[in-house]
């Protein structure tokens, strides 16, 4: 489980063990673009502000991986407690 945190909103919204980070999202009526949903198209691609996500998808370069700026939500998750997302 990990929390993800909505820089530009202000809120927090958890992230159980049982959904994806844009499952949570659109839980919580936050529309993100979605296509694949198996980490290929980078359609979700989110900004990471801080914390460092682990990446589940076959998107991202290993330089874009490495970075930890971005992740996709429909499949990658967290390796720290929260990530700070510009959302
Ligand atoms: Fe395709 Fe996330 S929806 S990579």
């Amino acid at each position: 489980d990990f929390e993800l945190v909505l820089a530009r909103r202000g809120i927090r919204i958890p992230v159980g063990a049982d959904q994806t980070a844009a499952q949570a999202l659109l839980d919580h009526g936050i529309d993100i673009p979605l296509s694949c949903e198996q980490g290929v198209c980078g359609s979700c691609l989110l900004p990471v502000l801080e914390g460092i996500p682990e990446h589940r998808d076959v998107f991202l370069s290993a330089a874009e991986r490495d970075c930890n700026r971005c992740f996709t939500p429909c499949c990658s998750r967290a390796r720290t407690p929260s990530l700070l997302i510009d959302l």
